[in-house]
């Protein structure tokens, strides 16, 4: 199989997903893509009219984020108009998929060049405004599988680990004290993007805004279980509670402890990425100087009920697949979808922790869903570079019980 070579990586900067609250929430989806586009070709010095395909996860497909939101912002980013887009969705793991699929193209030969990238204005299209439920509410589904909301997955991962809520309130905190220095330190800087205003011209944001480096235990323990009240929902067609349809498939004396609360689970927040992939040929067609090399990818799938513990066994599977070890892996990406979720990968792979989120995570940063896996495996190849190190593993939760994982090496 051919080489698919990561040109670069370019994103926006993250910005808290509320309206009122957040600065690019004036902002529509297709311009943050368009943005995002634009910069990519603006620092490779591609033609973009040479662009095969570009690939974008999304996952509220709906209203703003509709209408093949890939299409639509190559035309909003003045790009060529006989270059294609295609939308798609695989929930919080869509921009890493995205990323995989672009780098498929490559690798068949199929393509030459291709973006793979996500977007996710959360602010505007709230998660889920597809109105899907998780299930699509098939009634027959729903009695073999009766999937809950992830907030109640994440605290049954807690629950079975024994995590306490101190882990939990510890992880997040590293997690922003991390990514606050990571800041200070400007290591986001080569990827990042400062996102204009279409309408005056003017700066947007142009760094990420969801952190609170001012984070301190105390303050983590004080805050309320999010999704106690969503747990204790009478739901299931004889009134059984979330809660309880969830340890119907996971019997636990003394039920679900609720342990995930706004301090340790990601942020919602909008932002955008992209990653430019090329064949050796247009590489060297073009004197391109590729940063790093896909080495391999995984998607694979556990329960859908307990949902979120599938990235232990996806990044083993990418890891079987580029023969190597987890010891090999120099940075984890795994991304903070809720502290529970990197904590039991970290445990059931045996890993080091200090290998895996060193800038933060989606806890600190936030987490637009569509765009994340795309985020996270640039923040990976800029921490690679920096440190003179060659590989990174990226993985992230998903819903419906998925994981998917990509293996980067420099070059
Ligand atoms: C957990 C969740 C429901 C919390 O939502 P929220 O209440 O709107 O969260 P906010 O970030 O606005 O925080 C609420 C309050 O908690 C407090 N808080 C949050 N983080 C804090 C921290 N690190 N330190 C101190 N206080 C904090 C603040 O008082 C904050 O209010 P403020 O913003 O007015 O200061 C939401 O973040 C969520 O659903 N996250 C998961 C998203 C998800 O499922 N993604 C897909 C997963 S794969």
């Amino acid at each position: 199989m051919a080489d698919a070579y990561i040109i670069d990586a370019v994103r926006t900067p993250r910005g808290r997903g509320k309206k009122g609250k957040g600065s690019l929430t004036g902002i529509h989806p297709q311009e943050l893509l368009a943005q995002t586009l634009q910069e990519l070709g603006r620092r490779t010095q591609i033609d973009a009219a040479d662009v095969d395909d570009v690939v974008v996860g999304v996952v509220s497909q709906v209203g703003e984020q509709g209408s093949n939101i890939a299409r639509n912002a190559v035309l909003a980013a003045d790009w060529p108009l006989h270059v294609g887009g295609v939308s798609l969705n695989r929930y919080c793991g869509s921009g890493l998929q995205a990323v995989n699929f672009a780098a498929m193209g490559v690798m068949s030969g199929a393509q030459e060049l291709v973006v793979g990238g996500g977007v996710e204005s959360m602010s505007r299209v709230p998660m889920n405004s597809d109105g899907g439920e998780g299930d699509g509410m098939n009634p027959h589904l729903r009695r073999k599988h009766p999937q809950v909301p992830q907030g109640i997955s994440a605290d049954l991962i807690a629950t079975m680990e024994g995590f306490s809520r101190e882990e939990l309130d510890a992880f997040a905190l590293r997690s922003q004290r991390r990514a606050a220095e990571a800041q200070r330190e400007c290591r986001f800087s080569r990827s990042l993007f400062a996102v204009r205003d279409p309408e005056t011209g003017a700066v947007a944001l142009e760094k990420d805004e969801f952190l609170r480096p001012e984070t301190t235990m105390e303050a983590l323990a004080g805050l309320p279980a999010a999704f106690e009240a969503a747990g204790a929902h009478a739901a299931g067609p004889n009134g059984e509670t979330l809660d309880q349809i969830a340890l119907a498939r996971f019997p636990r004396e003394g039920g679900i402890r609720h342990l995930h609360t706004a301090g340790n689970s990601s942020g919602i927040v909008d932002g955008a990425a992209a990653v430019l992939l090329a064949s050796e040929e247009y590489v060297r067609a073009h004197g391109l100087r590729p940063r790093a090399r896909i080495r391999s990818m995984a998607v694979f799938a556990e329960d859908p009920v307990i949902m979120l513990t599938a990235p232990a066994e996806t990044a083993r599977k990418a890891l079987r697949k580029a023969g190597m070890q987890p010891a090999d892996v120099d940075l984890w990406e795994i991304n903070e979808a809720f502290a529970a979720v990197p904590l039991q990968t970290i445990r059931r792979l045996g890993i080091d922790p200090e290998r895996v989120n060193v800038n933060g995570g989606a806890i600190a940063l936030g987490h637009p869903l569509g765009a994340t896996g795309a985020i996270i495996l640039g923040t990976a190849l800029d921490e690679l570079e920096r440190r003179g190190l060659a590989t990174a593993l990226v993985t992230l939760c998903i819903a419906g019980g998925q994981g998917v994982a990509t293996v980067i090496e420099r070059i």
